[in-house]
């Protein structure tokens, strides 16, 4: 069966066109753009975001159309994420659905982060799943038949945002975030101790701790290069553990199921080394690097995953910017 997927929910315009059967999948073509317009701006300015996806619909319509008409169902990101960045990309698959007669799939973003670690891996349900994602912090339980149980969230803010904020006002280029873990990869020094934020709590919060960093860096009278590194280093430090501490405290509640880690976070090295030294006998899956960040080949495959357990509608996609993946956020 072969999917055509779109994904706008933010700044990366992606587009996919993936053939799924018994035994795999092929991925026959990916696109995805990031909107480098938005680091003149500090961060991502929804209104901007939304008129890049339609230019870059508008400037690859043909390509597109004719990916479209060599799939047999399209799918579609119909949030959570920018209202108006969601509109563009669920008003063009609902006009491609239409117009070439093939149904649709609405996707959750969420579901699609939290299932890519299942792509090229042995990882199968049921098995604890991490989304560290700019947007949305979450653990959840994956049952069998892929229903969800939410068992941690971040009560204020993201991780990404963390470290994309932490990284704007440290001065590293764009995408913050990810050069913020650059520069922390980078220092060989001595790091502060940072306070880990609640700490004893399954829960995530980060706001508290992107001020304390604020504050830090306001009492620096001159921020040298050094001092850049030292407190990269050091809030990457501080946040990786954060994400550990949870882990450790699931593992001792529910057992040592598989993890699965997945969102833009989930391609942090530092990460994927401590989970490495420190849990060296439990099975942890990441998505392959090159779909960690927002991309529409895992709406594609959270598509088809649901599709197989008989658990999609297919119908014109609505468009929602919070999160309905678990009913208590
Ligand atoms: O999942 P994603 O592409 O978008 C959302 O759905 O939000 O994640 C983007 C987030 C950004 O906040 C970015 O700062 C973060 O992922 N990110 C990283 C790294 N690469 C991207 N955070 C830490 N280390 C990285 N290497
Ligand atoms: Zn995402």
């Amino acid at each position: 069966m072969i999917f055509f997927g779109l994904e706008t929910s933010c700044d990366e315009t992606s587009w996919c066109l993936a053939e799924f059967n018994k035994t795999g999948h092929q991925c026959l073509h990916l696109t995805t753009c990031t909107q480098q317009v938005h680091e003149k701006y500090g961060g991502v300015v929804p209104e901007v975001s939304s008129r890049q996806h339609i230019e870059k619909f508008q400037s690859h319509f043909d390509e597109i159309s004719d990916l479209v008409s060599k799939c047999d169902v399209i799918a579609v990101t119909e949030g959570p994420g920018l209202k108006g960045a969601l509109l563009v990309g669920v008003n063009f698959a609902s006009a491609l659905s239409i117009s070439q007669n093939k149904p649709c799939i609405p996707v959750d973003h969420i579901e699609a982060h939290l299932l890519s670690p299942m792509i090229n891996s042995e990882l199968n349900p049921p098995f604890i799943s991490v989304v560290l994602s700019g947007g949305h912090t979450a653990i959840f339980f994956v049952e069998e038949n892929l229903n969800l149980r939410l068992l941690s969230k971040t009560l204020d803010d993201a991780i990404g945002e963390a470290f994309d904020k932490i990284g704007l006002l440290l001065g590293c280029g764009y995408p913050y975030g990810r050069n913020l873990a650059v520069m922390a990869d980078s220092f060989d020094g001595e790091i502060l101790d940072l306070p880990i934020p609640l700490k004893g709590d399954v829960n995530f919060s980060f706001s508290g701790f992107k001020t304390a960093v604020k504050r830090l860096v306001s009492e620096l009278q001159f921020l040298s290069d050094f001092h850049k590194h030292q407190i990269a280093a050091s809030v990457q430090n501080a946040l990786i553990e954060t994400v550990l501490e949870k882990l450790r405290l699931i593992f001792k509640t529910f057992g040592e199921f598989p993890v699965g880690f997945s969102g833009g976070v989930s391609s942090n090295n530092f990460l994927r080394k401590k989970l490495t030294s420190e849990f060296p006998h439990s099975k942890i899956f990441f998505p392959p690097e090159s779909l960690c960040l927002d991309n529409a080949f895992i709406t594609c495959f959270a598509a088809f995953k649901k599709l197989k357990r008989g658990k999609v509608e297919i119908r014109l996609p609505k468009v929602y910017s919070r999160w309905k993946v678990a009913t208590n956020h």
